[in-house]
């Protein structure tokens, strides 16, 4: 059985990545200093799995600290390296933060793949790094225009030291995986998205409905789009999960065209804000409490992926549409509250 790392096992994505790789006959152990991620996360997934997942609480910018997990672990296949601050807003006020914290974590995972010679690297990145771009679909060749954000310019820094590394480093691969909006929670409602205070919609929508929030606002009315709201590609955290499996799949088995390669990870539909409260009204019965305000700084108008080379070069596809995506987003947030009330569940 292979061993992988999963640096932030206990995050949103890496718990969900976590589950689809046991699942797929992977041995899994995670790095997460739980800065920002919740060991109840590795808990639900080991409980999913029916397997328990080992965490080390290690905070990945301790090169001494990352060294002494791949001292313990020589047997590991390859790694998917999840940890990363990944708020837009906080990176906007907190620029350093983020670049320290994102920058010193690859590099020291790197450092130590390079010192234990794990040839399989999956880096998480981010269709931020497009930008506003000038035509849609975005494709892995669309030209990357200016990063609106700290944050996402920590992916666009990462991806460059990724393909830089594997240039000086051949018997390397290096998969850059970009996901669009992952959003709604594994169908067992024992994982899923936690945030208490989170910014980014489908999170909002939850709390909205459930009633820890009183209303919440669309960020704007008035973009050239076909209802004046932004659009994005929402896709379900499994599918993402499931792409993650796949690459380091073809990672270790040389199975790719070259040593560092790019997946967008969409469905390839775009959905407009104002769209998806629709349809999450559908699946939940309730009427949402919004109120159009202005727009947000640094939103990109509309961006959705042509998902062509996931779906072929990795054996993908998108398995939720967006009504299972609010339903899990739904019954994962009804299952925090009735957690936040006490009840046996
Ligand atoms: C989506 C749309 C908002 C909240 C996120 C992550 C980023 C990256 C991509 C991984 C926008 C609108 C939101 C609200 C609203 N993921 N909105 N009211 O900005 O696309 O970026 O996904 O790398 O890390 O931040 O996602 O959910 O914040 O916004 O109207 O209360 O919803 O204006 O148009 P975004 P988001």
């Amino acid at each position: 059985m292979q061993k992988i790392l999963v640096t932030g096992g206990c995050g949103y994505i890496g718990s969900h990545t976590i589950v689809d790789l046991v699942q797929n006959g992977y041995e899994v152990i995670s790095i997460d200093d739980i800065s920002r991620g919740h060991e109840s996360l590795i808990y639900g997934a080991s409980r999913i799995c029916n397997k328990n997942i080992k965490n080390y609480k290690v905070d990945l910018c301790n090169l001494e600290d990352t060294r002494a997990v791949f001292e313990e672990n020589p047997d590991i296949a390859g790694i998917i390296h999840f940890a990363a601050y990944k708020s837009v807003p906080e990176s906007v006020s907190k620029p350093i933060l983020y670049f320290r914290n994102n920058i010193t974590s690859l590099l020291n995972v790197l450092k130590c793949a390079k010192e234990y010679s794990i040839h399989n690297i999956v880096f998480s990145s981010s269709c931020s790094v497009y930008g506003n771009a000038d035509s849609l679909p975005v494709s892995e060749t669309t030209p990357l225009k200016e990063p609106e954000s700290p944050y996402a310019r920590t992916k666009v820094m990462g991806e460059q030291i990724c393909s830089d590394f594997v240039k000086a480093n051949p018997e390397f691969n290096i998969i850059l995986l970009r996901y669009f909006n992952p959003v709604g929670a594994h169908p067992s409602s024992l994982i899923g998205e936690l945030n208490e205070k989170p910014e980014n919609l489908v999170p909002v929508i939850t709390q909205t409905a459930i009633g820890l929030r009183e209303s919440m606002q669309v960020f704007g009315n008035d973009y050239d789009t076909r209802d004046g709201s932004c659009i994005r590609d929402y896709i379900h955290v499994m599918d993402i999960a499931a792409a993650h499996t796949k690459a380091v799949t073809k990672s270790i088995a040389n199975a790719l065209p070259s040593n560092c390669e790019i997946f967008n990870l969409g469905t390839g539909k775009g959905v407009s804000v104002l769209e998806l409260i629709r349809a999450f009204e559908s699946v939940a019965g309730v009427k949402l409490n919004y109120k159009i305000t202005d727009r947000r700084p640094g939103d990109v108008i509309a961006v959705y992926a042509d998902n062509t080379k996931a779906k072929t070069l990795l054996d993908w596809e998108t398995r939720y549409d967006i009504i299972q995506m609010m339903q899990t987003a739904w019954d994962w947030e009804q299952k925090l509250d009735c957690d936040r009330k006490g009840f046996l569940n």
